[in-house]
This record gives C-alpha cells, structure tokens and sequence, in this order.
C-alpha cells in the first residue's frame, strides 16, 4: 500500500483540504465539527504547526495524493509524550486500512526521530470507529472524562486512550 506521511507546509493546502474541514460529514467528531473555516485560518493553523516544534502537522498521502491528517500535539520532550488527532478526508478511501497504518507508522517515526515512548488520543464514547481503530492498534483506556464536551445539544464523556512504546 503506498501510503506516505509528509510534514504539511502551508504550500500544501489545497481545495479538497478546505472542503474536509468545512464537512460535517467528514470531520464528525472532531473539534472541527459544526465550524466553518477560512482559507486564511487553515493555512495559518498549518504555519504555526509548521514552526512550532510541540506540534507536528502530517499529510497523509495515498497514492501521491493528500486524503487526511494525522497531528501528534502537546509534545513533551521530557516526559517523551505527545497526544495523537486525525482524520480521513476521502471519504472513498475510509475502511481499508490507511489510518491504521499511518498511526502505527507515525508512533515508530516519533518514536527514532524524538525518543517519544507515550502517544495519547481523547476520542468521543459515541465514537465506534475511532475507539476500534485505537484498540486494534493496542492502545489502551486509561480514563474517561465524564460528560467532559458539548456535543449535538448533550454532554458526552470523552475517553483517553493511550499507547505505551517499548
Ligand atoms: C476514525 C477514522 C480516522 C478511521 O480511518 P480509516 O482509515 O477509515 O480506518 P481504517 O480503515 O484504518 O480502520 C482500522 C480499524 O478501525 C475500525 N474502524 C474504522 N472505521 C470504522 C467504522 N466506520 N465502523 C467501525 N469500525 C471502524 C475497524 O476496527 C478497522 O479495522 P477493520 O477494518 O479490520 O475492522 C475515520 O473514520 C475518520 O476520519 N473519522 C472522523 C474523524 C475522527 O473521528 N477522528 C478521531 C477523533 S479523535
């Protein structure tokens, strides 16, 4: 499978990258959900990634094409810990496999290039795919945050997963 994880550029914004982030359908359960984004914001979310050594931006490429975003935020050098996001895109591409890899491909890269050994994810208790994807990887929940969001006019618990490198 030709997949490729590349440190996004505020060059590498792109039309379909605009049109992610302002679907509902794409971004449901994720900070972006329900927001309407600028141009100007997204590439200056990208800018700021981009030179901010705490946060690193990845485009996911799948067949030289961009279809997602995997963001590893919160580094902390000392402790060796980071918080894992993500979303697929390209709705055509979901279910065959490629954030599984990317994640597990993105934990190894940190892992030689920053001596990173703890990767955290908070992720919706409503959200089925996500928490499955992170099981099937071997995280594992360390907590929930009960009621912690607001989320379609309720409040949900959000749960932390957490995968520990050796
Ligand atoms: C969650 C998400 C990233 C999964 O990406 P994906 O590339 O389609 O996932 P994969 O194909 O790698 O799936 C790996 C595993 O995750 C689980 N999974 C993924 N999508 C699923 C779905 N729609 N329903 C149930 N399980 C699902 C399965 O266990 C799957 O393994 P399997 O196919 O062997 O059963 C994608 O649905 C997405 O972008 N969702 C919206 C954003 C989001 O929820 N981000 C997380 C916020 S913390």
């Amino acid at each position: 499978m030709n997949i490729k994880l590349k440190e996004l550029k505020p060059r590498d914004f792109s039309t379909d990258y605009f049109q992610w982030i302002n679907n509902n359908k794409v971004m449901q359960f994720t900070s972006f959900e329900n927001k309407k984004t600028t141009r100007k914001n997204i590439i200056n979310y990208i800018k700021s990634n981009y030179t901010d050594k705490h946060n690193y931006l990845f485009g996911i490429y799948y067949q030289n094409k961009h279809i997602g975003n995997i963001k590893a935020g919160n580094i902390n050098y000392n402790h060796k810990t980071c918080e894992l996001s993500y979303f697929l895109g390209d709705l055509e591409n979901r279910r065959k496999g490629i954030m599984y890899k990317s994640i597990i491909r993105l934990i190894d890269q940190l892992h030689k290039s920053k001596k990173l050994l703890k990767f955290t994810a908070y992720t919706y208790a409503i959200n089925k795919p996500s928490i499955k994807l992170l099981t099937k990887i071997g995280f594992k929940i360390e907590g929930r945050l009960k009621r912690h969001h607001n989320y379609n006019g309720k409040r949900r618990d959000i749960l932390i997963f957490s995968y520990l490198k050796n």
